[in-house]
């Protein structure tokens, strides 16, 4: 029987990560299982910064944005060498397995480990829903629901000034933060990284919605496709709109989680935790069509993404109605 298992969080932070945390503490002492908690991801496993879990801290951390064990990008983990080194920290601990939550880059650090002898469950851990293996990832519904409430704030006032305003999500190369947003908040332009507008289809856009005298224009994109200070100047200039742009930045990113992200950490922490009891490694975890749902690490990483072209073309129909 398992006696000591530890958690990591890793890659960029979200919320759900700190109750995931505080789960995983409750259901491992409930379980007879000495809780470990691994402090800035891969890094801090490398280096030994590794204590035990209370149940004091399990309460103090739960409902708080962001990972209070701390996360870390550590590219050098790929090396079998640094592995090593952790493994080393493990075993001085008794630590026998480990759940990592994080992204793609941190399933492929559990599944190297695991390889190594030291059981890893991965659990789907960030804001950009890129995890083909769940159909949301923890905190994408948190920030979410952020991002939405950016959106509304920023109608009211482009509203009350007759205003086009350009809003910025992250998400990286997933451009599911901005389209779900723009799905429940009908926003007049969407850009993605999947399928990205160029800057004189999107000004084009804005211009007609100008000729039909709409009183506000909200374009929503993801980060990094477009030079937003050139974008401003060019829907300005050649719509006659007032432009203004709002980068959301890290503030969506370290909110509080609501309750669907608790809800799904919670239920991806005591499977994976059953897991571990049950002498499984190399697996990740996620929700498929509303179940929990295991899959090996290798095979998850080849999944591909949902194709969205079917939802853009649905709401693009709804822009065209702005225009008739
Ligand atoms: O992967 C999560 C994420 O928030 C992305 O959406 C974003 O591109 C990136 O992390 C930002 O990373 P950093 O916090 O290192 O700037």
């Amino acid at each position: 029987m398992i006696k000591k298992i530890g958690i990591l969080t890793s890659g960029g932070d979200c919320p759900g990560m700190n109750y995931a945390v505080s789960t995983f503490i409750k259901v491992a002492i409930a379980n007879n299982i000495k809780p470990y908690l691994i402090k800035d991801g891969y890094f801090g496993l490398t280096n030994g910064n590794i204590k035990e879990g209370t149940i004091e801290y399990a309460d103090l951390i739960m409902n708080l944005g962001g990972t209070s064990i701390g996360s870390a990008r550590f590219e050098e983990f790929m090396q079998e060498d640094v592995r090593k080194k952790a493994i080393l920290q493990l075993k001085k601990y008794g630590i026998e397995a480990l759940i990592v939550v994080g992204g793609d880059g941190s399933y492929k650090g559990a599944l190297k480990l695991t390889r190594m002898g030291i059981n890893c469950i991965g659990l789907p851990g960030t804001i950009d829903n890129d995890i083909a293996s769940s159909d949301y990832t923890l905190g994408f519904n948190s920030t979410l629901n952020f991002i939405v409430d950016v959106i509304k704030s920023n109608r009211n006032t482009a509203n009350s000034h007759n205003r086009c305003t350009i809003i910025e999500t992250m998400g990286r190369n997933c451009g599911d933060l901005a389209l779900f947003a723009a799905k429940a908040s009908a926003v007049e332009v969407l850009s993605i990284p999947e399928h990205k507008l160029t800057e004189l289809e999107i000004v084009s856009q804005v211009n007609k919605l100008k000729l039909k005298n709409r009183r506000s224009v909200i374009v929503l994109v993801t980060e990094n496709i477009y030079d937003l200070k050139k974008l401003v100047d060019l829907i300005t200039i050649k719509t006659g709109y007032i432009t203004k742009s709002n980068v959301i930045g890290h503030m969506q990113r370290g909110i509080e989680p609501i309750t669907f992200d608790k809800v799904l950490a919670y239920n991806l922490v005591n499977k994976a935790i059953l897991e571990l009891i049950n002498n499984k490694g190399g697996e990740c975890i996620g929700l498929i069509n509303g179940k929990i749902n295991v899959v090996a690490i290798e095979k998850a990483l080849k999944l591909k993404n949902p194709d969205r072209s079917k939802e853009i073309n649905e709401y693009k129909k709804i822009q065209e109605s702005y225009l008739k």
